[in-house]
């Protein structure tokens, strides 16, 4: 498994196996919680639910598994570098905005299955979960720009 993770990917860049399947992973989550969006849209706010809570448990895994490491690596210890100045910007607005986007998609989640203090259930759903899915939408994108920059722009290419 660990072999297969660190083996050439499948898409033509520089990437590895992980990468490329991280990048495939988040555009599969993204459409997750837009087939979500519309079922809330369409009044299925039960299928909504749960389509949702999946996106956000895959998001988590994603993130903690194959995001962490290598933004410690690459970015805070600056492994193989010193890079171009826009492969650490570009990566740095993406785990910013991601972060944000973990934070209230997990939080409108657990608001959700009403696992959060009273206090805190705020009841003003459309404006918590548009948010949380235009800080989603946002994130991925950003994350597709982070796999341009670390595996096609940059002249030396992270290799984990
Ligand atoms: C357990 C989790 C969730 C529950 C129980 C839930 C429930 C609901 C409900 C009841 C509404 C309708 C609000 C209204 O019409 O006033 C709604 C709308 C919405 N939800 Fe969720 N939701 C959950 C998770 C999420 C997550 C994680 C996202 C973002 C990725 C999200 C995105 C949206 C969006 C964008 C709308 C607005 C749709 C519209 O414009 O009509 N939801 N949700």
């Amino acid at each position: 498994m660990t072999n297969l993770l660190h083996a050439p990917g499948f898409l033509g860049t520089s990437a590895n196996f992980a990468a490329d399947m991280t990048l495939l992973l988040s555009i599969l989550v993204m459409g997750l919680f837009s087939i979500g969006f519309y079922l809330a849209r369409k009044g299925r706010y039960d299928a909504h639910k749960w389509v949702q809570t999946s996106g956000a448990a895959m998001n988590i895994v994603l993130v903690l598994w194959l995001m962490l490491l290598p933004y410690r690596d690459f970015i805070l210890r600056d492994s193989g570098g010193p890079r171009e100045g826009s492969f650490y910007l570009v990566t740095s607005i993406h785990a910013g905005v991601g972060f944000l986007a973990f934070i209230l998609g997990n939080f409108v989640v657990l608001r959700g299955h009403r696992l959060v203090p009273r206090k805190l259930q705020f009841n003003n759903y459309k404006l918590f979960m548009r948010t949380a899915y235009g800080l989603y939408l946002v994130t991925t994108l950003l994350g597709i720009s982070t796999y341009y920059t670390w595996f096609v722009a940059t002249s030396k290419p992270p290799v984990f």
